[in-house]
């Protein structure tokens, strides 16, 4: 049994569709990411699953039953924002009673679930602070502690972290994933950081203006985009993007020119295409920078000029910045501060293994993608 089934799932605010025909299940237990970028509907489709928006069409199935018209009190879901409103004049142990509280839960029985909660996010000691005497990420640990006191059956967090700063947020980061792992309950979780969804989630959800691109493990999304959009937004940095035309293709192989260039190089296919080029056809040709190197490391490394624009200096990793043309630059990702490299060149090369090489057609469809 799925615990929650979007199906065909469309919401329009006036005449602006905003969330279109979004259909997929949610299994019990499963940590589920909404990602993509602001603006995109992630909230939008949050709020649907809470009931605090109606849908325009389609059905949500929780458990089994079509909870279209139910309300969002009794859908047993718990919600937590970005923005979480304590109240002021209360302190920890207050907020997190006063829901339970309102739903006549006694109160030997409370005093149980917030010590639970509060030994759970390991905030004990601040049962009796108000929040103007807390840190932001001690105060979303109480926003959270309230929603866990409910025990719901599915809890929905909008990006809760965005308001922290980046050290609490990787912190946060992993409290949240220890959290599921003792909770064991259904989690959607909203995020616009895509390292947010790769640390966290069971699945990603990506969404781009209303729509489904594709939904699967981090992993799978990162070694298998559908399309160059899902293959842009998964992956730090992102994937270098190379346009050019088809002068030749076969099962085997195909030979592109780059764009605005007579460079031409040919790309080995290590999968078999599942989408079909032919010549004079205009494609991108997709490559990670952790995948392309400054000196050639292979005896048949694929090999692009231009010229480095600059050379960034991180410590673990450096980032070299080549452009191949006026407007294509591929970034590199190289340890060991680019050892063996000369940075104050002015032409440099790239190199890449044709097995790393990802190829998308006109529509951005990943013709190398299994699916
Ligand atoms: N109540 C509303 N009325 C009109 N438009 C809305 C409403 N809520 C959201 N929108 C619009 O829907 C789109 C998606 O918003 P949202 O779901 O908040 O995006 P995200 O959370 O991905 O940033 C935006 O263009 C937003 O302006
Ligand atoms: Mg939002």
């Amino acid at each position: 049994m799925s615990k929650l089934e979007l199906k065909n799932i469309c919401k329009s605010f006036g005449n602006t569709d905003i969330i279109k025909d979004v259909s997929f299940p949610i299994n019990d237990g499963e940590f589920i990411v909404f990602v993509g970028p602001s603006g995109c509907g992630k909230s939008t489709l949050l709020r649907l699953i809470s009931g605090l928006e109606d849908v325009t069409s389609g059905e949500i199935i929780m458990e089994d039953r079509v909870v279209n018209d139910v309300p969002p009190v009794k859908r047993d879901v718990a919600m937590v924002f970005q923005s979480y409103a304590l109240y002021p004049h209360m302190n920890t142990y207050e907020n997190m009673a006063f829901g339970l509280r309102n739903l006549k839960v006694s109160e030997e029985e409370i005093k149980q679930r917030v010590t639970e909660a509060a030994e759970i996010l390991q905030i004990q000691h601040l049962l009796e602070s108000k929040p103007k005497d807390m840190s932001g990420g001690q105060r979303q640990r109480v926003a959270i502690g309230r929603t866990i006191v409910r025990e719901p059956k599915m809890f929905l967090f909008d990006e809760p972290l965005s308001n922290l700063d980046a050290a609490l947020r990787v912190q946060m980061r992993i409290e949240m994933t220890r959290l599921h792992k003792q909770l064991k309950t259904t989690m959607i979780y909203v995020t616009h950081d895509q390292v947010e969804a790769m640390t966290l989630a069971d699945r990603i959800v990506v969404l781009n203006a209303g729509k489904v691109e594709q939904i699967g493990p981090p992993l799978e999304l990162y070694d298998n985009p559908c399309n160059s959009f899902v293959a842009g937004f998964i992956g730090s940095p992102s994937m270098n993007f190379i346009g050019g035309k088809v002068l030749d293709a076969s099962a085997k192989k195909i030979t592109m020119q780059i764009q605005g260039t007579n460079t031409t190089i040919e790309i080995k296919l290590h999968k078999e295409c599942t989408g079909k080029v032919n010549p004079g056809d205009v494609i991108k040709l997709g490559v990670r920078p952790e995948n392309v190197t400054l000196k050639q490391e292979h005896k048949d490394s694929i090999k692009i000029d231009g010229k480095l624009i600059a050379f960034e200096e991180l410590g673990n990793t450096s980032y070299g910045y080549v452009s191949v043309t006026s407007d294509c630059v591929v970034t590199c990702s190289v340890h060991n501060n680019g050892a063996g490299f000369n940075k104050s060149t002015e032409n440099a090369s790239l190199y890449f293994q044709a097995n790393s090489c990802y190829i998308f057609n006109q529509q951005g469809v990943n013709i190398l993608c299994k699916k």
